[in-house]
């Protein structure tokens, strides 16, 4: 077992976890934020992804190392004051998920890319998203959302 502390949604956070449990575990099983899915748990999907230090990674393929001293946000984390994020409210707007399985991981890796360009063509959407797979929406909505 191994004592973690990082920061979660913007508050400290710290647990005791075995080393081995991929942070995609530690969101949901030591910290109840069941918005990551688990998915393929072999860096395939993007259900699991998560922002570390800003930037989309997948949190089944991040140790409990990498996540020590980092400030890691879930979807749970993007809500502010009760208003949804924008890029929330537009998957709304377009009706972007069916299912919503894999709708928290396009949602972090949206939020990730319109944080470092906030007005991107439909191309760089889809380069953005190639990591996050949705097996009932189909992509169009996903990407004018
Ligand atoms: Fe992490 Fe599929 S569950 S990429
Ligand atoms: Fe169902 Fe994407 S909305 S898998």
């Amino acid at each position: 077992m191994v004592e973690i502390r990082f920061t979660l949604n913007g508050e400290p956070a710290e647990a005791r976890v075995p080393a081995a449990l991929p942070a995609a575990k530690l969101l949901r099983e030591s910290f109840g934020l069941l918005g990551t899915k688990p998915g393929c748990g072999e860096g395939e999907c993007g259900a699991c992804t998560v922002l570390a230090d800003n930037e989309a990674v997948l949190s089944c393929q991040k140790t409990i190392k990498e996540v020590e001293g980092s400030e890691i946000t879930t979807i749970e984390g993007l809500a502010q004051n009760g208003k949804l994020h924008p890029l929330q409210e537009a998957f709304i707007e377009h009706a972007g998920f069916q299912c919503g399985y894999c709708t928290p991981g396009f949602i972090m890796s949206g939020v990730s890319l319109l944080d470092e360009n906030p007005s991107p063509t439909r191309d760089e959407v889809k380069q953005a998203i190639t990591g996050n797979l949705c097996r009932c929406t189909g992509y169009y909505s996903i990407i004018s959302a």
